[in-house]
């Protein structure tokens, strides 16, 4: 009987965000191995067409398939999830799994009805938004905060630079205003403020993201395609390292030991990825 190798799993993101979701992949199933692909050449993905959005992802995943097959996709990008899933779900058979804010968590814990929604300016737009309120935060008020400066200083943060605090006390006041005891962070950069976010916001009791239901709705379809022993899943397993960190862009300095931080560490970092894109 052939040996089974372990799991590959691809996180996608616009950028350093998605880093955020590896870490709970990671942590939920530790002998798998993650390749991470950034489309950072053409961040952020919410200020692009949204042809451009299906054409990058599709055509990044579709060369990062090619050079390290994988056993399930995540796409852990908000603004990419909206858009390009289905299109990518045509191109490849290996499963997608896409991330959404976290809105049905955060009403099951709030004790004061007031949630605020913290996502990109074009998250907040989207329609799917009001659909998500609609059907599983009926009963709540719901703020929603749309701030384009977040992204990119989770991105600096990544790169060593400090969070501007003042700025982001600032761009959160409208949650503190609404006095809201629960807050989604309804992009995958914003995790990776938290301190920061418990800074300016110190009231708020629940901080409600989408990384461990990702993690465990993966777990689950990898033992559905037999793709995932038992044993694979339990908390102490030895960690394997990210095998590949890609970018589309320049690697962000300090990418390796931020992983690192994260428990991800890779093998390889590659900027410019691919070459002739
Ligand atoms: N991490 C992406 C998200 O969750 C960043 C958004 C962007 O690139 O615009 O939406």
């Amino acid at each position: 009987m052939s040996e089974r190798r372990s799991p590959r799993i691809l996180i996608f993101d616009s950028g350093v965000g998605g880093l955020s979701v590896a870490a709970c992949v990671h942590k939920k199933l530790p002998q798998a191995s993650i390749v991470y692909l950034a489309d950072n050449a053409a961040f952020p993905y919410g200020g692009q067409p949204e042809s451009v959005v299906v054409e990058r992802c599709c055509t990044l995943i579709a060369k990062a398939l090619e050079q390290y097959p994988c056993d399930a996709i995540v796409v852990a990008c908000n603004t990419a999830s909206t858009i390009a899933l289905p299109h990518l779900r045509a191109i490849t058979g290996v499963p997608v799994v896409g991330v959404v804010p976290a809105v049905k968590p955060a009403a099951a814990q709030t004790l004061n009805q007031r949630i605020g929604l913290l996502a990109t300016p074009a998250t907040v737009r989207r329609p799917y938004l009001d659909e998500l309120i609609r059907e599983f935060a009926p009963g709540c008020q719901v703020e929603r905060v749309g701030h384009p400066g977040l992204v990119q200083w989770a991105e600096d943060l990544v790169r060593g630079l400090a969070v501007p605090q003042d700025e982001l006390d600032n761009a959160v006041a409208g949650l503190r205003d609404a006095e809201v005891d629960t807050v989604v962070l309804g992009c995958t950069h914003y995790p990776l403020l938290l301190d920061s976010l418990r800074q300016s916001l110190p009231e708020v009791k629940f901080w409600v993201d989408s990384g461990d239901a990702i993690a465990r709705r993966v777990a689950w379809l990898l033992a559905q395609v037999d793709k995932l022993d038992d044993a694979l899943e339990c908390n102490g397993a030895p960690n394997t390292p990210v095998l590949a960190a890609l970018f589309s862009g320049g690697a962000p300095g300090g990418v390796a030991s931020y992983m690192a931080s994260l428990g991800l560490q890779p093998k390889t970092v590659t900027g410019s990825w691919p070459v002739q894109l």
